[in-house]
Parts: C-alpha cells; sequence; structure tokens
C-alpha cells in the first residue's frame, strides 16, 4: 500500500481529488489532513468515511506537531490546503499569509526531515498575474497582483528552494479556474447559478469583459495524478482546460442554462486590481499524455446540473452565520 497524504481535502478541488484516488487505486491510502476552515466540509467526503483505506484528521498545516507523524507516515504528500478567495484576500491578507506560506514551510520542512518520495504543490495561474494576449508557459515569470496570488507565489518559491537546497522531489501545478461539485458557492459559478435559481441578482464585476479559462474539476484531478507519478521532479506543470470565457460570456451561459431572464445581471463596483486575463499554454503537460475531457458547454452544464440537483448541500452553507456575513461584506456595499 502507498500512502498519500492529501492536506485540503475536505474544500473543492481537494474533496473530488481524494474520491477520485479511492476510485482509481485499490493500494493506495490516504490521509486527509484539514483545519475545516469556513471552506471544508467534512459532508463533501461522506461517501468515503466507511473506507478503510481513507483517514481524516483536523489540524493545521501550519502546526508542525500535527504534521510531523503524518509525514512520517506519507510516500506522497499533495498541499491543497490553503486560502483560496481573492475578495477575501483584498478584505485581510493575514491568513493567506499564515495558512499558504507558513503552511508550506512547515510541509516542506516536514518533508524534508522525514523524506517523502514526491510532494507536489498545487499552485495556480494567478501567479503569473494578467496576460493581455498569448499564452503562459511555466517559463514566465511570477508577477502576482493579489495577497492571495502573493501568497502563492510565494509558497512556490519556497518549495523551489527545498527542491534546490535540499533536493526534496518536488513538483509544482499551476491551474486554471475550476468548476464542479462542492464548490464552495463564494466563487462566481457556484455564487450565479445558485443565487439564478432563486432569482437573486447575479453581481458581475466592472463591465464583466474579464476572461478566465475554465477546467473542470475531474480533469484536474486527471492531470494531478499523471504530474505526481510522471512529472519531472523539479518542474512547474500549467494545467488549463482550453476553455477561455469572458465574464458575460459566462454568467449568460448560466442563466441560458438554467431558463432564466437577464435581467438577473447587475454591474457592480469592479475588484480592486481586477486582472484582466489568465490563459494558459498546457503543452507541457499535454506531452505526458494528459487531455482535458470537457469542454466549455459540458464542463458548465454538469456543473449547473449538480448544483440543481444537490440544493440541500449549498443552501445549508448559504444560510450559514458566515456566509452571509460574508456575503454581506462584500457586496452590500459595491
Ligand atoms: P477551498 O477553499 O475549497 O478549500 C480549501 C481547503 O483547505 C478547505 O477544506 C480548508 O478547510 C482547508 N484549509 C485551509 N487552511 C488550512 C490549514 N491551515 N490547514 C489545513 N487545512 C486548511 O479550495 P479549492 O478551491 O479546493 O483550492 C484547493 C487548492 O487549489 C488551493 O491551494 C488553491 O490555491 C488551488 N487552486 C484552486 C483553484 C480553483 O479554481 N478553485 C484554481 C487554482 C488553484
Ligand atoms: O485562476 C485560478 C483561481 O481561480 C484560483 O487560484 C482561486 O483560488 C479561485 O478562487 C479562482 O480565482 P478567481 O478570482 O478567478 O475566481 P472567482 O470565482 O472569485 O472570480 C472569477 C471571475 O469572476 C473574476 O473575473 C471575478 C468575477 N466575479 C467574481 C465574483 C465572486 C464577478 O464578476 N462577480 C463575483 O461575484
Amino acid at each position: 500500500m502507498k500512502t498519500l497524504l492529501v492536506t485540503g481535502g475536505c474544500g473543492f478541488i481537494g474533496s473530488n481529488f481524494v474520491q477520485y484516488m479511492l476510485d482509481k487505486y485499490s493500494d493506495y491510502r490516504i490521509i486527509n489532513l484539514d483545519k475545516l476552515t469556513y471552506a471544508g466540509n467534512l459532508a463533501n467526503l461522506m461517501a468515503v468515511e466507511v473506507d478503510a483505506r481513507y483517514r481524516f484528521v483536523e489540524g493545521d498545516i501550519c502546526d508542525a506537531q500535527v504534521v510531523e507523524p503524518l509525514v512520517q507516515e506519507a510516500d506522497y504528500v499533495v498541499n491543497f490546503a490553503a486560502e483560496t478567495h481573492v475578495d477575501r484576500s483584498i478584505m485581510g491578507g493575514a491568513e493567506f499569509v499564515q495558512t499558504n506560506i507558513n503552511g508550506t514551510y512547515t510541509l516542506l520542512d516536514c518533508a524534508r526531515e522525514y523524506g517523502v518520495e514526491r510532494f507536489l504543490q498545487v499552485s495556480t495561474d494567478e501567479v503569473y498575474g494578467s496576460i493581455d494576449e498569448g499564452e503562459w508557459t511555466e517559463e514566465w515569470p511570477l508577477e502576482p497582483r493579489s495577497p492571495y496570488s502573493a501568497s502563492k507565489a510565494s509558497a512556490e518559491l519556497l518549495v523551489r528552494a527545498f527542491q534546490i537546497t535540499h533536493e526534496l522531489p518536488t513538483l509544482i501545478t499551476r491551474c486554471s479556474n475550476n468548476i464542479g461539485p462542492y464548490q464552495y458557492p463564494e466563487k462566481r459559478v457556484p455564487l450565479f447559478v445558485t443565487n439564478a435559481i432563486d432569482d437573486l441578482p447575479l453581481p458581475v464585476y466592472g463591465d464583466g469583459s474579464q476572461v478566465r479559462d475554465h477546467l473542470y474539476v475531474e480533469d484536474h484531478c486527471t492531470a494531478i495524478d499523471l504530474v505526481l507519478h510522471t512529472g519531472l521532479v523539479g518542474e512547474a506543470y500549467n494545467v488549463g482546460g482550453d476553455n477561455d470565457a469572458t465574464g458575460i460570456e459566462v454568467v449568460k451561459t448560466i442563466l441560458d442554462m438554467l431558463g432564466k431572464p437577464e435581467s438577473l445581471i447587475q454591474y457592480v463596483t469592479d475588484r480592486k486590481g481586477h486582472d484582466l486575463r489568465y490563459a494558459l499554454d498546457s503543452s507541457k503537460l499535454k506531452a505526458l499524455g494528459w487531455k482535458p475531457q470537457s469542454d466549455y458547454e459540458e464542463a458548465m452544464q454538469r456543473t449547473v446540473d449538480w448544483y440543481v440537483q444537490n440544493e440541500p448541500w449549498w443552501r445549508s452553507i448559504k444560510s450559514g452565520e458566515d456566509f452571509r456575513t460574508y456575503y454581506a461584506r462584500n457586496y452590500g456595499k459595491r
């Protein structure tokens, strides 16, 4: 049996990844270390709770005493744990620095001490900044522009330093906007889908001309699996879905799929420092044999369908204290 330590496995991508890996590999044990912040949800992994190969540990990646024994047990580490929402990082970045930088350092330091076969850091295309035209390759400089992306870029630099200095076998993946089941409804797509279901306004920042690539979460899981097992140590890999769309296109797609009127669109004050466009060249990963399976229409349709079919999941979040406080703070004065 191989032991995989997944951090942040109760969040959106982490929970999809845990499920994917348990389904695919009968000879993997998974330890999921998660602090259960507002974004961590045990309900995301209810289906695997009974699986003897799965173990949940509630704890903080910044806490070396918690991390040490888990890393000692692990053959592989995949670090998803992070504060992830750009708007929250604009309202206050302290937790982003703490978890995304100090937490990554703690994991790296334990991995250096006890040794692991591979350490994979899940990063983001936002570390590159914003690009007006063309696509980023992995050689582009890191030019983050928000407190969130700066913290993720900082974490990457630590990963790089541990690889060079301590020869820790590290890998980095930089993916675009994931969509799919179990995404906390503060992020655009689940927020818009669930607001539209309730005939609430869909708040589009600025003029809605910003471009994002959309990656179906299952395609991200297959990419991480591939990089973890066959990626070249010390390298970074872009993971894009080849599904570009502007803000306007996204909001119209969602309304159209739900049969809701465009009068629900509400233009609101722009995000500070809003990145205009992200675009990834994923040919390095494709050369390893990866290809995204879901195009834009399919990825959006599967996502919309999941939120339509799983109302109790998102209603319990949206009716909770954390979400309502955040919503009032972020949108109240827009
Ligand atoms: P998420 O916000 O849904 O989940 C984050 C998880 O990390 C939660 O379960 C939370 O409880 C846990 N966590 C937070 N702080 C922790 C700590 N100190 N110790 C232990 N656990 C902690 O995030 P997500 O959208 O699933 O993103 C996962 C990773 O992928 C992040 O590293 C993020 O930067 C990266 N990423 C996400 C996207 C995207 O579109 N969602 C795109 C690119 C990269
Ligand atoms: O690109 C990868 C990144 O994607 C990840 O690293 C982040 O963790 C993840 O949160 C996501 O960041 P974005 O800022 O791109 O995602 P978000 O869903 O917050 O916003 C997507 C776009 O939609 C962006 O242009 C801002 C816009 N937006 C967002 C919200 C929440 C709106 O117009 N209205 C909104 O209410």
